[in-house]
């Protein structure tokens, strides 16, 4: 109807048809608050807490509180569900409660730690649901001595960082490179950083956790079993149960890392040395990793080829001079420093590392991102054909492309160790972005999804492999109310997993048949509900 015809009298029964609708909604809902507060209290240890960790939509502090740790600002809008409920437990019997009263109301649930899922996932649901927010819930306790540490859920990677670097400059833990990334999701699945050449993946690092599984039992490793504690270290968050806390093995870094960054434009022959690259950088030595960021700068393709060296400038230098001397990089590309600093350079005005502490992210986005695994060299000539047809696109002022490259650590860890499965045989993972501030991103979507597909010949095939902490909802079939078959969970589920997605079906199986933790793209469950 166009609003020209629209007659204001012919239709205000219809107007106050829904107007009455409404108000029974608004009902409906205060009484279902009213309800599910009474439910918690009732089934939680300390009850008078309770209604201090509920923000019903009514609260004023109800949107602060969902936005807060929103990263994709594509899930920030008018039009994007929102949870019914948010609790932010203080302690794991408000979890408890908060699963056991979900159910009795036929409520869904999603868990959100730092809340940097791609899809949102962790706090968009298209059926009635609870979100539970875990930023309260986030101590963290390190052990020098014994070279571990205990980590809860809603901590950021930022605050783990500070913590272990508060106490020795020589310890580290090898996770990503955000510091508003939360350790929940993070760990659930994978987790990666400048470190994992060298000590492997986030999850690789975990010894111990705390689970509450779908019955709301605490469930430590030993209580668990073997299963259970295979498929939390990286078959992804949302499935499995809520894992409270983490026990981490910390690594050793030497006291003095060096950083360094080289930067060439196509006319300086950047094609030639991303191809040269391929070869190269996933033999390195384990401690350097050399990653190249490609984007569009002014008119031109600019390629940075950029890093971190486990060790001092001097040998460096002579390493890359050895091995990569197309690059070369000299003593004023590089910049030595603490492990620490090392990873936040640049980033914090004055590098004052109490930055890290701070769980807002400057600059927020709307963005796209996929992901791909690179098993052979890709010919020169994609990088001198199809990646500049897309820079000099449109979306191209809004895409970047990270190459991360894989070996060293990696090809040692066998691919049944832990679900995340893209080990041996990968060179290296190709990261397409998209992604801006300003308004209109939809028509950039397309631009990514055009230069994935046009990759489809130069990358891994059957299946064709994914990071599942790059949450792609392109992939596949996505039932958004989480009730997905085992036939249409299995296409995004052997690329994020290959052969382990049915060890991780047969884990849910057993520990969540009624498919409690769900989502768009979490672990089916083959029991009949
Ligand atoms: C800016 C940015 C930079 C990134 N950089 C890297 C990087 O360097 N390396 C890398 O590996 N990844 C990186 N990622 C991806 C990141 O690792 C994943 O998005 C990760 O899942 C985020 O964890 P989270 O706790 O912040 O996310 P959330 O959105 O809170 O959670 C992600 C998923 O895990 C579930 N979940 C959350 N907490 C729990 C819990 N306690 N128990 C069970 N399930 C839970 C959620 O329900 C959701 O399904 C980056 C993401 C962003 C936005
Ligand atoms: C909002 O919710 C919080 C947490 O439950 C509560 O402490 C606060 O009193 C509420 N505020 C209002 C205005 O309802
Ligand atoms: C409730 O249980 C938690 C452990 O889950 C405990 O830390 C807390 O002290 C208990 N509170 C009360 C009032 O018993
Ligand atoms: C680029 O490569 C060509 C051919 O190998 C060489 O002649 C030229 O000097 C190089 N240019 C730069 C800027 O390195
Ligand atoms: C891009 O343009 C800016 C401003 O003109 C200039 O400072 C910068 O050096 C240019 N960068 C490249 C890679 O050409
Ligand atoms: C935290 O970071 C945000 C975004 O950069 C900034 O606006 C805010 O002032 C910072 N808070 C503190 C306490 O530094
Ligand atoms: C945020 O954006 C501003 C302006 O574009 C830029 O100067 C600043 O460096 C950005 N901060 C971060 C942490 O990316
Ligand atoms: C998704 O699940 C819903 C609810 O069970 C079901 O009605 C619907 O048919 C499913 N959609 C698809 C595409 O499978
Ligand atoms: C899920 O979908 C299947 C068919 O796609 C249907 O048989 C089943 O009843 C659905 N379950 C729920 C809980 O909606």
């Amino acid at each position: 109807m166009k609003f020209s015809q629209f007659n204001y009298h012919s239709s205000f029964p219809l107007l106050f048809a829904i107007f009455l609708a409404f108000s029974w909604l608004m009902r409906a809902e205060a009484q279902t608050h009213e309800q599910f507060l009474h439910c918690l209290s009732h089934h939680s240890n300390d009850s008078s807490s309770i209604s201090k960790l509920v923000y019903s939509r009514n609260n004023c502090s109800y949107s602060s509180i969902l936005e807060s740790s929103i990263q994709n600002l594509r899930f920030d809008t008018a039009a994007t569900p929102k949870p019914l409920l948010i609790v932010t437990p203080f302690h794991a019997s408000h979890i408890q409660a908060t699963i056991y009263c979900s159910k009795s109301h036929g409520l869904q649930i999603r868990t959100r730690s730092g809340g940097h899922d791609y899809e949102g996932l962790s706090y968009v649901s298209e059926v009635p649901f609870v979100l539970i927010d875990l930023v309260n819930l986030r101590s963290i306790d390190i052990d020098v001595e014994n070279g571990v540490a205990w980590v809860q859920s809603g901590a950021t990677l930022g605050e783990l960082y500070y913590r272990i670097s508060e106490k020795t400059r020589t310890l580290a833990f090898p996770a990503g490179t955000c510091p508003t990334i939360g350790v929940g999701g993070h760990l659930s699945g994978g987790g990666y950083g400048l470190l994992f050449r060298k000590y492997g993946l986030a999850a690789d690092n975990v010894i111990d956790a705390h689970v509450i599984n779908a019955d709301g039992r605490i469930l430590d490793r030993k209580s668990m079993g073997e299963d259970l504690f295979w498929a939390i270290r990286g078959g992804s968050g949302g499935s499995f149960g809520i894992v409270l806390d983490w026990k981490l093995k910390l690594v050793p870094v030497p006291p003095t890392v060096t950083i360094f960054s080289v930067t060439k434009t196509i006319e300086q022959n950047a094609t030639q040395l991303i191809h040269r690259w391929q070869y190269i950088a996933h033999k390195l030595p384990k401690d350097i990793i050399l990653i190249v960021f490609i984007s569009k700068v002014n008119e031109t393709v600019e390629t940075s080829f950029t890093g971190m060296f486990l060790g001092p400038v001097n040998k460096l230098i002579w390493l890359t001079g050895t091995r990569f001397p197309e690059l070369g990089l000299t003593k004023q590309d590089c910049i030595e420093t603490s492990w620490i600093q090392g990873l936040y350079t640049g980033q914090f005005p004055n590098n004052n590392l109490e930055n890290l502490l701070n769980r807002t992210a400057a600059n927020k986005s709307w963005f796209k991102i996929k992901s791909d695994y690179v098993k052979e060299p890709i010919p020169e000539s994609v990088f001198e054909e199809i990646w500049p047809k897309y820079f000099n696109e449109e979306g191209g002022r809004y895409g970047s492309i990270y190459l991360i490259p894989y070996g060293g650590k990696m090809d040692e860890i066998p691919g049944t160790a832990t679900p995340f499965s893209h080990r041996a045989g990968n060179m290296y993972k190709i990261i397409y972005t998209v992604g801006g501030q300003e308004d209109g991103f939809q028509s950039y979507l397309n631009w990514i999804r055009r230069f994935y597909d046009d990759m489809t010949p130069y990358v891994s095939k059957s299946p064709r492999e994914a990071y599942v902490n790059y949450r792609d909802l392109d992939i596949g079939v996505n039932n958004r109310s989480g009730n997905t078959s085992y036939a249409e969970a299995s296409i995004w589920g052997l690329k994020y997993f290959k052969n382990n997605f049915r060890r991780l079906v047969s884990v849910k199986t057993l520990v969540d048949p009624q498919n409690f933790f769900k989502h768009e793209q979490s672990i089916p469950s083959l029991s009949p509900s």
